[in-house]
């Protein structure tokens, strides 16, 4: 249904970190989804997230930004800026640069680590840092399990520094068939918190009595 997201983002400008955590697919989507509603992308991918890519999507990307480039269609390319990690100078490292909200998606546990304590080593993590101290929307969607203490301790860090931690974990409640509905759950809980309309899953609404299963037996 990416159709339906027509021009709901339009003009807006978000940053998006691909890093190595498993789930490179809901970061192709998300990019896709955004691009599609008019959104600015400013695309980062650590090395990491290059092998991700290559083991869990088969893409094999050429070295540098010329690869980052293949992963939008070329008709949504107009919309696309991408930075190597290492270049720490472009211009989301910037507070002053015009950014709405960043998104680390999928986010591994060491970038995780490292945001949370502050290193900003790479432009992934100096874009993070930003969002944080401009009190800008930074988006953060971890994937492992189980958890360690560390890394709970690091995610309480994280949303009690303002970000919104928002785990890979999608639902099953409107009853997925492909993995692509699967995706989609997660991508659009990230949407949402962006604040960029879409209808890529259907939202929950109150069950009708007679087909709801934990109204049975009780009085009406
Ligand atoms: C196929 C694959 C799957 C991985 N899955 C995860 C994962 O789900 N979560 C995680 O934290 N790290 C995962 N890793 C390990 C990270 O990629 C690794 O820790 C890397 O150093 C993270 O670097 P980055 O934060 O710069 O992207 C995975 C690595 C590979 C190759």
């Amino acid at each position: 249904m990416t159709e339906s997201l027509s021009r709901s983002a339009d003009g807006r400008r978000f940053v998006l970190g691909m890093t190595g955590g498993s789930g490179a697919a809901y970061g192709l989507r998300l990019l896709e989804v955004l691009l599609h509603a008019g959104a600015r992308v400013q695309l980062i991918a650590s090395d990491a997230a290059r092998r991700v890519l290559r083991h869990e999507v088969g893409l094999d990307l050429a070295p540098g930004e010329a690869g980052l480039m293949a992963l939008a269609a070329e008709d949504l390319r107009a919309g696309l800026e991408v930075h190597a990690n290492a270049a720490v100078e472009s211009s989301p490292a910037s507070g002053s640069a015009a950014i709405d909200g960043v998104v680390v998606c999928p986010c591994s546990m060491g970038t995780l680590a490292r945001v949370a304590h502050g290193f900003s080593s790479n432009l992934i993590e100096r874009a993070a840092d930003v969002a944080l101290k401009e009190r800008r929307r930074l988006i953060v969607v971890p994937r492992e399990t189980p958890l360690s203490m560390i890394h709970l301790r690091n995610l309480l860090l994280l949303a009690e520094a303002g970000a919104v931690v928002l785990p890979a974990m999608p639902g099953f409640y409107h009853r997925p068939q492909r993995v692509a509905e699967l995706v989609d759950f997660v991508v659009a809980r990230i949407l949402d918190q962006l604040g960029v309309a879409h209808e890529l899953v259907a939202r929950w609404q109150t069950p009708k009595p007679a087909a709801n299963p934990w109204h049975e037996g009780e009085e009406p």
